[in-house]
C-alpha cells in the first residue's frame, strides 16, 4: 500500500503558517462557518489517518492545497487521487474572502498540479442547492453525470460532476 499527504501551499502566498498542525488549526476555525463543508472533526481524522496510512486503501493519495493571504489560512482544497482519477473532497474559502476570485484561483492551481501527476478525470459531489458552487464547478467546465436524491443529511440533493482534465 502506498499512501501520502501532500499539503502544497500556493506560489508567492506561503507566509507564517506551515505545517499539518497550523493547517488543522485554521481549519477548525474556517469549516464551522459552512453548511456544505465536511466537520473539522472528519478533516482532521482523514488527514491523520493518511498520515499514518491507516485508512488509505490500495494506491490512493491525499492532494491538498492551502491559500494563505498575509501569511493566513484563507482557503483549502483537498482531492484523493487514484492513478488517472481524482476526487475533490472539498474546496472552501473563508466567509470573509469570497467572491473575490479565490475558489477560481485555487481550483485552477488544483487541477494544474493534478495534471502534473497524472490526473486525467475530476468526479466532485456538490448539493444543488449549493449556487455559488455549482456556478464555479460550472464556470470550470465540470459537467453533471447524475443527481442522488436526498444524499445529505439536510435532504438536499447531490449532483455528481466530472471534468477531464
Ligand atoms: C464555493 C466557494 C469555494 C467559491 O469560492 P469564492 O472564492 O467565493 O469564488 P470566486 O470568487 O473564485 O468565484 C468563482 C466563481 O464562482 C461562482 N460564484 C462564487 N460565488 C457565487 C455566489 N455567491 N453566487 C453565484 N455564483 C458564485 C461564480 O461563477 C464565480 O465566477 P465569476 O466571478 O466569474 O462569476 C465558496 O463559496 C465557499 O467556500 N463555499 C462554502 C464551501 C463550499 O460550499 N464548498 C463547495 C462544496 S465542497
Amino acid at each position: 500500500m502506498t499512501c501520502g499527504v501532500e499539503i502544497h501551499f500556493l506560489p508567492g502566498v506561503a507566509g507564517s503558517e506551515a505545517g499539518l498542525e497550523c493547517i488543522l488549526k485554521r481549519l477548525r476555525l474556517l469549516l464551522p462557518q459552512s453548511a456544505y463543508a465536511p466537520t473539522a472533526e472528519s478533516v482532521e481524522k482523514f488527514l491523520i489517518d493518511c498520515q499514518s496510512s491507516l485508512s488509505l486503501d490500495g494506491e490512493q493519495k491525499l492532494f491538498a492545497l492551502a491559500l494563505t493571504t498575509e501569511g493566513i489560512l484563507c482557503g483549502f482544497a483537498q482531492f484523493r487521487f487514484y492513478g488517472s482519477d481524482a476526487d475533490l473532497d472539498f474546496i472552501l474559502i473563508d466567509e470573509n474572502q469570497r467572491g473575490k476570485g479565490y475558489g477560481k484561483f485555487i481550483l485552477d492551481a488544483s487541477l494544474a498540479q493534478l495534471r502534473q501527476k497524472g490526473v486525467h478525470r475530476i468526479v466532485l459531489e456538490v448539493s444543488t442547492q449549493n449556487t455559488a458552487a455549482l456556478a464555479l464547478y460550472q464556470s470550470f467546465g465540470f459537467n453533471s453525470l447524475s443527481v442522488r436524491k436526498r444524499y445529505y443529511r439536510n435532504g438536499e440533493d447531490a449532483a455528481i460532476m466530472e471534468k477531464s482534465i
